[in-house]
């Protein structure tokens, strides 16, 4: 209709609605971030941290990310997300939480740019720290104490920055430490934390497997409430994000805390976001919306602040690097799960590109070489294309929570005399 309106008309028709309607909004900043702590969990389960020296940060880059605003749902408060959790673990009762939903801003994670920066902030290979004075923000959290980088108990750390207008703080989290992939001194405990989180099972591939907690029932039963019990009680991991979140609160209390991970950090980051309403951006992370039911989650209205970045060619977040034979069991991880909480962005790293399913295109380094050194799709590649810079952000098939764990039966097994690994 529009086309056949005289030209004159036209423009005093768009002059009018000019002045009716609001000036186009413009584009929300950028914002420039840098990094500013460490952060670490000490011997004694505590999460610690130790500031980047002012002349440090001299030398690090600033990291340019452009936001957007979207609406992500909080619990109206932690103790209230802990109450209705108790209530499904103990009693199965679901307790409806008053959600709040808020406009926040976040990372445009369909912006490559952006996707690409967060890459490298979720990249391991920083700077140690010289002086290694860490601090605790628990009791006293104004002494410092000497800690080692490398905490042989347990194996999380990463990184904190900080925006230049300070509205906005990044946490990032290391990711697993796969023997097959390098390695580390913090491999002992992904690997306990890897096994409980995202197998079906307790890790129980096959009969010659030491399994990480005594839930098989012989058969293909297994005792799902001993496996919850396992994974609440012998799995730091959960809780360890929760504490390094309740701290960044602390340290910046008026600032918006996006969390952003690789690999298990993609996967803790996802279930801290799903906690506090926090913007997440996750990279390779194994599917954790298994994981979220086990720990009886509340499901807040929409998963959609978090996003998960992954390529077809790494078995790890499409869960297939499981079975007897497979590179994940070679090296004692059973990566079972398949489903992820929130949008996922998936690289058709096989049909595109050619990549052969492998362990090896599982490392953050693949990503930021070789899925986010260009733009996805080029204008015109193919006819009437407009191009892409990243794949499309959707929703995972809405059956996928019924394909995972096909062959297992899951229940309270409680009659039926419990079958022991040898
Ligand atoms: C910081 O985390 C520790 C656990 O590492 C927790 O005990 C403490 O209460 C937290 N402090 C604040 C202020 O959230
Ligand atoms: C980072 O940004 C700050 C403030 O905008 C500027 O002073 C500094 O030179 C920048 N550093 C680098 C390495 O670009
Ligand atoms: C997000 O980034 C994409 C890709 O650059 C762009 O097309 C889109 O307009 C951006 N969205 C917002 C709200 O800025
Ligand atoms: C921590 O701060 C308190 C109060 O500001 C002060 O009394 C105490 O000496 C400080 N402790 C250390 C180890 O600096
Ligand atoms: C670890 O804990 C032990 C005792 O629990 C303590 O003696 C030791 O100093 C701690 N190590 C570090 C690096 O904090
Ligand atoms: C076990 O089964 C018997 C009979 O089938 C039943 O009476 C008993 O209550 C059951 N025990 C438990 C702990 O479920």
């Amino acid at each position: 209709m529009f086309a056949v309106i005289p030209a004159a008309l036209r423009l005093l028709i768009s002059t009018l609605l000019w002045i009716d309607s609001p000036p186009i909004e413009s584009p929300l900043p950028e914002l420039q971030f840098r990094l500013r702590h460490l952060h670490g969990v000490s011997n004694n389960s505590r999460t610690i941290f130790v500031d980047l020296p002012q002349s440090y940060s001299d030398f690090t880059e600033n990291y340019t990310v452009r936001t957007h605003n979207i609406r992500s749902y909080s619990p109206p408060s932690f103790s209230a997300f802990s109450d209705a959790r108790r209530m499904s673990r103990i009693y199965g009762q679901s307790t409806l939480l008053a959600w709040d939903g808020i406009e926040t801003r976040a990372p445009n994670s369909t912006h490559r740019n952006t996707l690409l920066t967060l890459a490298k902030m979720t990249s391991n290979a920083y700077y140690e720290p010289v002086d290694k004075e860490w601090y605790d923000i628990g009791t006293d959290w104004n002494s410092t104490f000497s800690y080692g980088w490398e905490p042989d108990s347990d194996g999380f750390r990463g990184h904190v920055f900080v925006s230049t207008d300070k509205s906005t703080v990044v946490v990032s989290i290391k990711g697993t430490s796969v023997p097959i992939l390098g390695g580390g001194p913090t491999m002992k405990k992904d690997k306990l934390n890897d096994n409980l989180l995202f197998s079906c099972c307790c890790a129980r591939v096959g009969p010659t497997w030491s399994t990480v907690c005594g839930c098989y029932q012989g058969g293909n039963k297994c005792n799902l409430p001993c496996v919850e019990k396992a994974l609440i009680e012998d799995s730091l991991f959960y809780s360890v994000g929760i504490n390094l979140y309740n701290n960044i609160t602390y340290m910046y209390p008026d600032a918006d805390i996006w969390v952003i991970g690789h690999s298990l950090g993609g996967s803790l980051a996802s279930l801290v976001g799903v906690t506090f309403g926090a913007p997440v951006v996750a990279f390779e992370a194994p599917a954790e919306m298994m994981a979220a039911q086990r720990l009886h989650l509340p499901s807040p209205p929409s998963t959609h602040h978090i996003t998960h970045v992954f390529n077809n060619a790494d078995p790890i977040p499409m869960g297939v690097c499981n079975g007897v034979i497979s590179t994940c069991a070679n090296a004692g991880f059973a990566m079972e799960s398949r489903c992820h909480l929130g949008k996922i962005m998936r690289y058709d790293a096989v049909g595109k590109l050619g990549w052969r399913v492998g362990v090896q295109n599982h490392p953050i380094s693949t990503v930021i070489e070789n899925l986010l050194s260009e733009d996805w799709e080029k204008a015109g590649e193919k006819i009437g294309a407009l191009g892409r810079e990243t794949p499309e952000l959707v929703e995972e098939d809405s059956d996928c929570p019924t394909q995972e764990c096909l062959t297992w039966t899951f229940g309270d097994f409680r009659n039926n005399t419990l079958l022991q690994e040898p």
